[in-house]
């Protein structure tokens, strides 16, 4: 025990050995983006919807619901740890489609979370205290923050093929082929539309036979449903899903609202569970409230405020829908323009070419992945400013005018060698 007063040198930080995490292979990529100081810099890298000014405006639904929210709130006190009805009712409907008989039933419970990602954590950390040793079979290529998320939950996680690459397509035969040696419980997440990052989504006949896989082999399917509106639809979008919600299935669903509502700050998100049964559905939800009690404790009221506003209001609700179709418009041009932009810069779409023109235009969503080495992705950064994410993830949001040109020069560049 010193003295009281004794002089003692610093003694070595407790952490003083630890080496740096590396940064997040997206969002970390933003944040070298900002920090890039040369003129011209393109970012098609994160997930984010711009618009032809480079800026992600806030909906004027959104600037509504919030007028509205600070003229009425009178309490900040917590939420209930699955949310507001307000909020958990319509979004219900917004996901499963209004007429899905499983609402009538009862079987779709639903938890109000910090964004998709949240969302995804507490379905991890649910399964995780029901099934410890499943395993999660995750697409190859996936959402690089999908192992992460399922490993941090403590369940191992497999992959099975999904990109067929002489295609450009899904690769239906090999998938199913895998799955077919998952173990009863087991959890397979699957992109609900968008695919996230090839863009591929299955075909309706293609999602049937991956229910009835599913159904056949008792596996636990959990869908990422990040990007409802921008394929083809709001109520399209769903297609996969409501393939999913056979009768006797146990589903989960992690919606996200940060790309359809532009909320992406207000991490606004929510977990769903369709049970086989009521019953089920409901204790499903006690034990996903016990894992949000350990965790965030209740959701953050103001973004979920915004969707409930917005949601509830027909006429809000309306204007919204066509502020969906505005985004999925200018990225379904984008990347009409942005092939056409490929092919003028001689890589994509005549004889030899490297990239497939037909292949990219099937693809629904913000992004296509252009299959680059880490090679070429570091050249596109370090030689031209242009980020992207690895494997030659792009974000088709982020083209304009000014820097389409520019942007698949460098990528045939690239492509070139
Ligand atoms: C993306 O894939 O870029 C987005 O989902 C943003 C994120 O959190 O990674």
């Amino acid at each position: 025990m010193p003295r009281p007063g004794t002089i003692h040198p610093m003694p070595a930080p407790l952490f003083a050995d630890l080496a740096p995490a590396p940064p997040d292979s997206i969002l970390g990529l933003t944040e070298t983006f900002r920090a890039d100081r040369r003129p011209g810099k393109i970012s098609l890298a994160a997930g984010v919807y711009l618009d032809e000014t480079g800026r992600t405006p806030i909906p004027p639904t959104v600037v509504e619901a919030e007028r509205r929210i600070l003229a009425t709130d009178t309490t900040k006190v917590y939420k209930p740890i699955a949310g507001d009805p307000a909020f958990t009712n319509p979004v219900r409907a917004l996901v499963f489609g209004p007429d899905h008989p499983a609402l009538a039933e009862g079987r779709v419970e639903g938890l109000h979370t910090p964004g998709g990602t949240g969302a995804l954590r507490v379905a991890a950390d649910l399964v995780h205290r029901l099934r410890p040793g499943a395993t999660v079979w995750l697409s190859e290529p996936t959402w690089p923050n999908h192992p992460q998320v399922f490993e941090a939950a403590g369940l191992a996680v497999r992959r099975y093929p999904y990109l067929d690459l002489t295609t450009g397509g899904l690769d239906l035969a090999r998938m199913l082929g895998a799955l077919d040696r998952a173990a009863r419980g087991d959890v397979v997440v699957l992109h609900a539309c968008c695919h996230n990052p090839t863009g591929i989504d299955p075909t309706p006949d293609a999602w049937t036979r991956i229910a009835d896989l599913v159904a056949l082999r008792r596996l636990l399917p959990l869908l990422d449903f990040a990007y409802q509106g921008f394929g083809d639809g709001l109520a399209e979008d769903a297609t996969g899903l409501r393939a999913m919600t056979g009768p006797g299935i146990t589903l989960l669903v992690a919606s996200s609202f940060s790309k359809n509502f532009a909320l992406y700050a207000e991490r606004v998100g929510a977990l769903l569970i369709h049970g086989a049964t009521a019953d089920e559905a409901a204790a499903l939800l006690s034990h996903a409230k016990a894992v949000v009690r350990a965790n965030y404790s209740n959701p953050p009221a103001h973004g979920g405020e915004i969707v409930a506003t917005i949601l509830g209001d027909p006429t809000l609700r309306a204007r919204w829908v066509d502020e969906v179709a505005v985004m999925r418009g200018r990225i379904n041009g984008n990347r009409a323009r942005f092939v056409d932009g490929l092919r003028a810069a001689g890589v994509a779409g005549g004889p030899g070419a490297r990239l497939d023109a037909d292949a990219l235009l099937r693809q629904r969503g913000m992004f296509s992945l252009l299959g680059l080495s880490s090679g070429q992705v570091a050249r596109l950064r370090d030689e031209f400013a242009v980020y992207v994410v690895g494997g030659g993830r792009i974000n088709v949001a982020g083209l304009t005018d000014a820097n389409l040109e520019p942007a698949c020069a460098a990528i045939a560049a690239v492509l070139r060698g």
